[in-house]
């Protein structure tokens, strides 16, 4: 488990962490999203250390992030990897050679019987065995991030932190590398860290996420809590633009965050014997569970009804001026 209790940071006189804690699980799949300069970068290298912090505390399984201690600090770093936006891979190495540079980096004989079949099993899990000679100008954006998830993983790390990894792909390949992601959570077991400005990303893998601004959570929990019924400044992050709605009647807005609600709308209609219309709705794929929220316009005399069976069912609902 990865801990962080009151982590602040600064730049000489700039704040950029103000008291950052959050507890990441093993196995999960974490987000941590936020506009540029929020902080989201410089707070995943003081995780793994590349960044020194100045009060709170990191701990990775109850052993502490500490500059201090280099020798600790190392072999925390053994067992995290990192990706990064612009791949980082050395031009003039095949890609073999690419995935098997942090071996070499920790004195780890390259051409062992094992360290060759962890290469080509790595090759074999992000698909690029007949790629293992070419250099990295020859392959695509996509191609070449996989390489640096392979060379990530070449120490077997239980971290995976991951820095705008899919941000310079376009959205099918993004997707691509999304589920190599997964697939790697769910193989291997690892932890992975997401940080990213791009929300399809969060949707599609993150179990939980952090909302980031100006050095501070204003917001964690699932994604689908954070942007179905976003908290004001989520919103503003979101650049959401307010329905259009009728000014006769009342307006509900409705909130499905949970499966158990999918046929609540026709119940409603069933079972109060009313009638309304439907004025707005945004429905989004969250891990391959449909979430989102929608606007009813019904008329005043069945306002009282309706807000009486939404609380009864479950349903989170806001009626909207
Ligand atoms: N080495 C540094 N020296 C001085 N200031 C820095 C340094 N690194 C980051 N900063 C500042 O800290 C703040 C947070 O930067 P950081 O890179 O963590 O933001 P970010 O959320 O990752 O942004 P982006 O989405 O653009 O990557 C910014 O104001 C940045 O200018
Ligand atoms: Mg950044």
């Amino acid at each position: 488990m990865i801990v962080l209790k009151d982590v602040k940071k600064s730049f000489n006189d700039l704040d950029v962490l103000k008291g950052i804690s959050m507890q990441i699980q093993d196995h999960e799949i974490y987000g941590i999203i936020g506009q540029s300069g929020a902080g989201k970068s410089t707070l995943l290298r003081c995780i793994n250390g590349l960044e020194d912090y100045q009060s709170g505390e990191i701990t990775i399984d109850g052993i502490t992030v500490n500059q201090n201690d280099k020798q600790q600090l190392r072999l925390l770093q053994k067992e995290m990897g990192m990706i990064f936006q612009n791949f980082n891979l050395l031009q003039r190495l095949t890609v073999y050679e690419n995935i098997a540079l942090p071996m070499k980096f920790w004195g780890i004989k390259t051409n062992t019987p094992e360290a060759k079949a962890k290469i080509e099993s790595l090759l074999d899990l992000v698909g690029l065995k007949d790629k293992r000679d070419a250099k990295p100008a020859s392959l695509s954006g996509g191609q070449q991030q996989r390489v640096a998830i392979a060379r990530a993983l070449v120490l077997d790390p239980k971290i995976l932190l991951c820095d705008e990894a899919t941000s310079a792909l376009d959205p099918a390949i993004t997707r691509e590398i999304l589920s190599l992601l997964q697939e790697i959570n769910e193989k291997l077991g690892i932890t992975i860290i997401v940080v990213t400005h791009q929300m399809e990303v969060v949707k599609q893998i993150c179990q939980r996420v952090s909302f980031l601004k100006d050095g501070m959570v204003l917001a964690e929990g699932k994604p689908e809590d954070l942007f179905v019924r976003p908290i004001k400044e989520v919103k503003s992050f979101l650049q959401e633009e307010s329905a259009l709605l009728p000014e006769k009647g009342v307006n509900i807005q409705l909130f499905f965050t949970d499966k158990s609600s999918d046929p609540v709308i026709t119940m409603m209609a069933r079972d109060l014997d009313i009638d309304f219309s439907i004025c707005w709705a945004k429905l989004e794929d969250f891990r391959k569970n449909v979430y989102g929220s929608l606007v009813i316009n019904l008329d005043e005399k069945d306002k009282e009804k309706v807000i009486q069976y939404l609380d009864e069912v479950g349903v989170g609902w806001e009626v909207l001026s």
